[in-house]
């Protein structure tokens, strides 16, 4: 536990790493700030009138809540005067948010998923805000942004990081320097550092997966939970436990602090679909996240952040967690193409 604040934080990234340009900087800062700002409006609750459903449905046919819809509009508003940003793009929105033309514009593109776990809200169990920041292609500056400046693989982001609101409201954040956590302290209204360097921790024998989908997942994801379920008798001669919070935010963070694995893998229910997670906004900076920890993020076959992005709400099967997990998830998916492809 140290007392460093996220802005000292940065700076010192800033100065010594070379690693952050000011303007990624200032950007996160007040990525961070806007999130202090949903952290308040989580927290009121029934009592500010920010439970329930808005009566609306998003462009992905999900239905929309109160606080997905506020915590959409305080990031626009937040980050479209600064002056950092070409464009925005968010889960809430069909269409990329460029910067309006009264403010001058920038390099970075911000992605979000303003309320990560929106089934969670009304019941009082941790909900998040996941984001993602990409650089503006060279050239752009001088045109019109579109959803094809966004079209960039995972492993162009500059910075990711997401906001938990829990117990406690936490900041986790990488700049491709190491993961590092940070506490908002509402006396100060100032975020801490509370944990540098997060690794995830080896051997925690967890596995995170809706297991109401299992007569829909394909052989190499039943094979990999059935050894899992078959504990000390089975195939992995040690017993596992399992949880499911249903907000990804939740879970991904859980594995950093503990270990394990977590999987919405593709499934039967809509074939042609790779997955329910989206890549831009939920799966490319959780990968981000899990690869600077020491694990790995895969969609069963592939590197999350190798896969090609050609939309902005794109679907992708998820598999990320702790690295050998990982791994022995992809190789059953090896084993399996391979029998099928020889059949
Ligand atoms: P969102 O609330 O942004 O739509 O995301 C919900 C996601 C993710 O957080 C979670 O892991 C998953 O959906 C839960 O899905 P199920 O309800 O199918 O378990
Ligand atoms: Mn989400
Ligand atoms: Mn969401």
């Amino acid at each position: 536990m140290t007392n460093k604040t996220l802005t000292r934080f940065l700076v010192e990234q800033q100065r010594e790493q070379n690693a952050l340009p000011g303007q990624l900087r200032l950007l996160i800062e007040i990525v961070a700030r806007a999130c202090k700002a949903i952290s308040h409006s989580v927290n009121k609750g029934a009592l500010g009138g920010m439970l329930g459903d808005l009566g609306s449905e998003n462009v992905q046919g999900e239905v929309q809540k109160k606080l997905d819809v506020i915590a959409n509009e305080i990031l626009l508003e937040a980050n479209e005067w600064g002056g950092h940003l070409a464009a925005m793009a968010s889960e809430e929105m069909e269409a990329i948010y460029p910067t309006p033309n009264r403010f001058p514009r920038g390099e970075y593109l911000l992605l979000f998923d303003p309320i990560d776990g929106s089934s969670n809200i009304d019941v009082d169990i941790s909900v998040g805000t996941i984001f993602s920041v990409l650089k503006a292609p060279a050239g752009a500056e001088s045109r019109e942004i579109d959803a094809n400046d966004f079209m960039q693989k995972g492993a162009t982001q500059v910075a990711a990081g997401y906001a938990i609101y829990g117990p406690q409201t936490l900041l986790v954040l990488t700049v491709g320097t190491g993961v590092y956590e940070f506490a908002l302290d509402r006396d100060m209204g100032s975020w801490r550092m509370t944990q540098a360097n997060i690794t995830i921790p080896k051997n925690y024998a967890e596995f995170a997966i809706n297991m109401s989908n299992y007569r829909h997942w394909a052989p190499p994801v039943r094979r990999y939970v059935d050894e899992c379920l078959a504990g000390k008798d089975g195939a992995r001669g040690k017993n596992f436990n399992m949880r499911w919070t249903a907000s990804m935010v939740a879970d991904v963070h859980r594995i950093l602090k503990r270990g394990g694995i977590f999987m919405y893998p593709w499934d039967a229910r809509k074939p042609d679909m790779p997955g329910k997670l989206r890549l831009m906004y939920e799966a490319n900076p959780m990968a981000f996240l899990i690869e600077q920890a020491g694990g790995a993020a895969f969609d069963g076959r592939t590197r999350i952040m190798d896969v090609d992005a050609t939309a902005l709400h794109q679907r992708v099967g998820v598999v990320l967690g702790d690295a050998e997990e990982v791994e022995r998830v992809v190789a059953y998916h090896r084993e399996h193409d391979a029998q099928t492809a020889s059949a």
